[in-house]
């Protein structure tokens, strides 16, 4: 069974028109769809905005569902100039860039017997590459980090690019890596930019979620006719 994980449903809607045989769970305040894209399993959810939504449906598709992998697809605001609104990024490593123990000595973005980057699987990276190549479709990656602040601010943009060298942000990457590594599950971050996380970020948000989630939810789509 392969887990497909948004944030939206506008990020999740696009993979259930993909899907064949739908059936849907409800377990706790989220909806669990399953069914097959092509001869695939698949398991599919929204999580709901943020880190712990995110924590939650990942957790809830890896023990009851029993994924072996994890595609999460979604948007995100570039922080790296080179990325422009519908472009593709997948996440090499994550960090939450809202985590804070320095008080005790602890580098930014640390959490004890956890760690600060998360790095997705090599494997799925590498499908995700082909695919790209096979499709003629640009695909970037770098560090994207993940904290429960939607970021509509030059300065605190340039101070998550400057201390965690992140080219995009988001808010449930980071929540989804830590998940999938404490459990073990190979897990792949895709993000479609939505807007440049500045102070037109709510009004590009705004218009570019729909067209956005769709082109990562395409990305995804091929990612797992591929596995
Ligand atoms: N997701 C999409 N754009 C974002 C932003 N600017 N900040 C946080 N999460 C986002």
């Amino acid at each position: 069974m392969i887990g497909i994980m948004g944030a939206m449903t506008e990020e999740i809607e696009p993979i259930l028109e993909y899907m064949d045989d739908l059936k849907t769970e409800q377990i706790g305040q989220n909806r669990y769809h399953t069914g097959t894209i092509g001869k695939k399993a698949v398991a599919a959810a929204y999580s709901r905005i943020g880190k712990v939504n995110a924590a939650v449906t990942a957790s809830v598709l890896i023990e009851r569902f029993g994924i072996e992998k994890l595609l999460f697809s979604g948007v995100a605001g570039a922080i790296n100039k080179r990325l422009h609104i519908g472009d593709l990024i997948y996440a090499s490593t994550l960090v939450q860039h809202d985590v804070d123990i320095t008080a005790f000595g602890h580098p930014l973005g640390f959490i004890p017997e956890t760690g600060d980057f998360f790095a997705s699987d090599q494997a799925l990276n590498a499908i995700a590459e082909e695919v790209a190549l096979k499709l003629k479709i640009p695909l970037g990656s770098g560090v994207i980090a993940t904290g429960d602040q939607f970021i509509a601010d030059e300065k605190k943009k340039r101070w998550i690019a400057e201390k965690y060298k992140a080219d995009a942000v988001e808010m449930e990457g980071a929540a989804v890596a830590c998940v999938c590594n404490a459990f073990n599950v190979p897990f792949f971050v895709l993000r479609a930019i939505s807007d440049a996380a500045d102070m037109d970020a709510e009004f590009n948000f705004d218009a570019f979620l729909k067209s956005s989630a769709a082109i990562s939810a395409d990305f995804v789509i091929n990612m797992v006719e591929m596995l």
